[in-house]
């Protein structure tokens, strides 16, 4: 009879499970931070016939256990169990209030836990139609703390160069398990380590190492963490100490005899600042003329021999002290030209006239010099058979690359001209090489190109000519016309321009 009785149940419960749909509606997967609480859907869908609720049962399921939660009576009331009692309830009053609808068993789970982590079954017991159940996954997350911190609020620079952390960024006790990553413009590397706890949350822990140094000084460090899909940044920005970076500003390795105003500035960079500047001589003692004005050295009155050496300046801040040098030289003349337009002493002007002087012999030596080629150019006019005509030209209002002179020729290098539009051409002055101040126009700019020597056109990439002089080059002329002269390049122009 029994038997028979229990066959009859399994059959029934087939027929009405293929059948008729009685289900357990449920999400399939749910999640909540720690300490934060979830709602656990479970709904009874109850179909024509409906059937008779016999009971509700929560159950944990971990590791192919099961272990009851709660359960849900229409005639003897709820119950939920010890490890749960104080954070599981039924949401629906009518439940907790024996009322026999139950078909809303959803329950409420609070504070939750890393270790609620599992399935939870939703199981309906039912008259005549036997067991549904259906399945929840819950995961539990945990939110990691993060902190930056600055291994010290001052960093010093040693001048050993070691390598140090300089700040570190922590995301502790994530699950997921976070990521770390740096943004700086500060050269250095990160070093990672990460800790798994046992309650599957992982610590993870950056060093940024550096070498400090001036360059890293307030230098900003963020550090950015990435917990699923939140951006957690933050950042420090360095203070680094170090000792002063010298440099000596003010020689320009132009100082020549009686040259006013020179000076020498101790520059500094440090962090602190430098509390004292010390200047020396080496081997000697400062000149007298010279005076001690904060971080500079002013000499008094023009430069003499005396000036001469090595000078050092020590900077000193509470790190350390350095040195810079730099090793002065005195030249007898000015070695490159001098800007145009700076004042000139009255020595200055006398060694001038000097110059003016030897232009002026020069100019006569040129002339010269012309006249003789001149007539050579003549004599050798006879055998000249080419035809100028065809030839185009680019006239500039300056000279050409003049040619038809010795090289040895005892002819100034450097000739500079004046930049009137006369259409007869003459050098206004003629000084040694490198350096006089003959003409104090200048030179730069537009007015360049009106001193360019002309060119013919198929020759105008090749432009050697220096901006601010023009140095001539004195090759042997091979062809000569009779009021035509050809020049090195080919082109060929009026003799009339072409003599001085
Ligand atoms: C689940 O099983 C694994 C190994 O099978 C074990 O390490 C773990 O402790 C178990 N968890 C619980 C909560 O029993
Ligand atoms: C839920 O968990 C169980 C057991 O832990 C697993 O077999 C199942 O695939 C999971 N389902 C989902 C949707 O993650
Ligand atoms: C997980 O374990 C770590 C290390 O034991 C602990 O510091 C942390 O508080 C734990 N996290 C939670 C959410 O229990
Ligand atoms: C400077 O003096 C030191 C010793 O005082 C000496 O060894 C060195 O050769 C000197 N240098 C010059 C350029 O005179
Ligand atoms: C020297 O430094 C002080 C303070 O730094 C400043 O007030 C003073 O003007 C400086 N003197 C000169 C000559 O630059
Ligand atoms: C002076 O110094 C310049 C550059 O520092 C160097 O080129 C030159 O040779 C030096 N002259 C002498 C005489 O030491």
């Amino acid at each position: 009879m029994e038997m028979w009785a229990s066959v009859w149940t399994v059959l029934l419960a087939v027929t009405i499970q293929g059948g008729d749909g009685q289900s357990v509606q449920m999400d399939s997967i749910k999640s909540g931070l720690v300490g934060s609480q979830v709602e656990l859907r479970c709904i009874f869908q109850n179909s024509n016939p409906p059937v008779k609720i016999s009971q509700v049962t929560w159950q944990k399921f971990l590791n192919g256990t099961k272990q009851n939660v709660a359960i849900a009576n229409p005639s003897l009331g709820v119950s939920v169990l010890p490890p749960f009692k104080e954070r599981v309830t039924f949401k629906q009053a009518a439940v907790r209030n024996r009322t026999p609808s139950l078909e809303d068993t959803t329950i409420t789970f609070s504070n939750l836990k890393l270790s609620d982590e599992a399935a939870y079954i939703c199981e309906y017991t039912t008259f005549p139609a036997g067991n549904r159940e259906n399945m929840v996954n819950l995961t539990v997350y945990a939110r990691p703390l993060t902190r930056m911190t600055l291994t010290a609020p001052t960093i010093v620079a040693r001048p050993q160069k070691r390598k140090t952390t300089v700040a570190t960024c922590l995301s502790a006790n994530g699950k997921p398990q976070s990521n770390i990553k740096w943004e700086t413009r500060l050269k250095g590397e990160a070093e990672f380590q990460e800790t798994k706890n046992a309650n599957g949350t992982v610590t993870v822990r950056s060093n940024y190492i550096v070498i400090p140094g001036r360059e890293t000084h307030k230098q900003k460090l963020t550090c950015i963490v990435t917990y699923r899909n939140e951006r957690i940044a933050d950042s420090v920005v360095l203070n680094v100490q170090y000792e002063p970076e010298v440099t000596i500003e003010g020689f320009d390795g132009n100082w020549y005899l009686n040259r006013p105003d020179v000076s020498l500035t101790c520059n500094a960079d440090a962090n602190p600042p430098v509390t004292v500047y010390q200047w020396k001589l080496l081997n000697g003692s400062l000149p007298t003329t010279v005076e001690i004005r904060n971080n500079s050295l002013i000499f008094k009155g023009p430069v003499t021999n005396e000036l001469a050496g090595t000078y050092v300046c020590d900077a000193t801040n509470s790190i350390g002290t350095r040195t810079g040098l730099v090793e002065v030289n005195i030249t007898e003349f000015p070695t490159n030209l001098p800007p145009w337009g700076r004042g000139i002493s009255p020595h200055q002007h006398s060694q001038k006239a000097t110059i003016i002087g030897c232009a002026v012999g020069g100019v006569i030596l040129l002339a010269a010099a012309g006249t003789l080629l001149f007539f050579f150019l003549r004599r050798r006019q006879r055998t000249f058979k080419g035809d100028y005509s065809t030839k185009k030209h680019v006239f500039g209002n300056g000279y050409s690359k003049a040619g038809g002179l010795p090289t040895n020729h005892p002819m100034p290098k450097t000739l500079q001209y004046p930049d009137d539009s006369d259409d007869e051409k003459k050098p206004a002055q003629i000084g040694v090489s490198g350096g006089f101040e003959a003409s104090e126009r200048d030179f730069d700019g537009d007015t360049e190109d009106l001193k360019r020597p002309y060119f013919t056109v198929d020759e105008g990439e090749s432009r050697d000519y220096d901006d601010r002089t023009l140095s001539f080059q004195y090759n042997p002329e091979p062809e000569i016309a009779d009021d035509m002269v050809s020049q090195n390049d080919g082109s060929v122009i009026s003799k009339k321009e072409w003599y001085v």
